[in-house]
């Protein structure tokens, strides 16, 4: 089959592949350029541990067809830390141990900082609205809950250079 040839801006970077017309942007970021940051958890758009953005938008990978992000923008979680560090959703996550086995956080980092664009100051019930499509069979959500909430917190009011943590 002839394969396509796409190009879209990749975590601010101008990229381009080849794919096959039915292949998903999940198998694209994955396994033709290295990204494995985005998880395959069901592949059926239940789970969200493939959540990428697309355009800004909140998608499901395994849902994307590759050949769909021509010409737009997308965002994995490998595009989330800046060059200063772990953004402060990934910290809080960690300081909140809101992990263990790891698969569904990337998603949940994405899906995080999607709603924190829109809504900076979220309330419990918005996160936990906005995260019922992030599945996570290991942590009970609750230190995710309040991970995303710190980190808002902190987001808005960032702490000054040099104070005490
Ligand atoms: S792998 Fe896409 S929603 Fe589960
Ligand atoms: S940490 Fe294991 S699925 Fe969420």
């Amino acid at each position: 089959m002839t394969r396509m040839h796409i190009t879209t801006r990749l975590n601010g970077d101008e990229t381009d592949f080849l794919c096959e017309p039915h292949q998903t942007l999940l198998d694209v970021l994955r396994d033709e350029l290295e990204l494995t940051g985005t998880k395959e958890g069901c592949g059926t758009g239940d789970c969200g541990a493939c959540s990428v953005t697309l355009d800004g938008r909140l998608v499901c990978s395994c849902l994307t067809l590759a050949a769909e992000v021509q010409g737009r923008s997308v965002g994995t979680v490998e595009g989330v830390a800046g060059p200063e560090g772990l953004h402060p959703i990934q910290q809080k996550l960690l300081e909140h141990a809101g992990l263990q086995c790891g698969v569904c956080t990337p998603g949940i980092v994405v899906a995080a900082k999607a709603l924190l664009e829109r809504e900076p100051d979220p309330s419990e019930r918005e996160v936990r609205f906005w995260l019922a499509g992030n599945l996570c069979r290991c942590t009970g959500y609750d230190k995710i809950i309040r991970a995303i909430l710190d980190a808002a917190a902190e987001i808005r009011n960032p702490p000054e250079a040099g104070a005490p943590a």
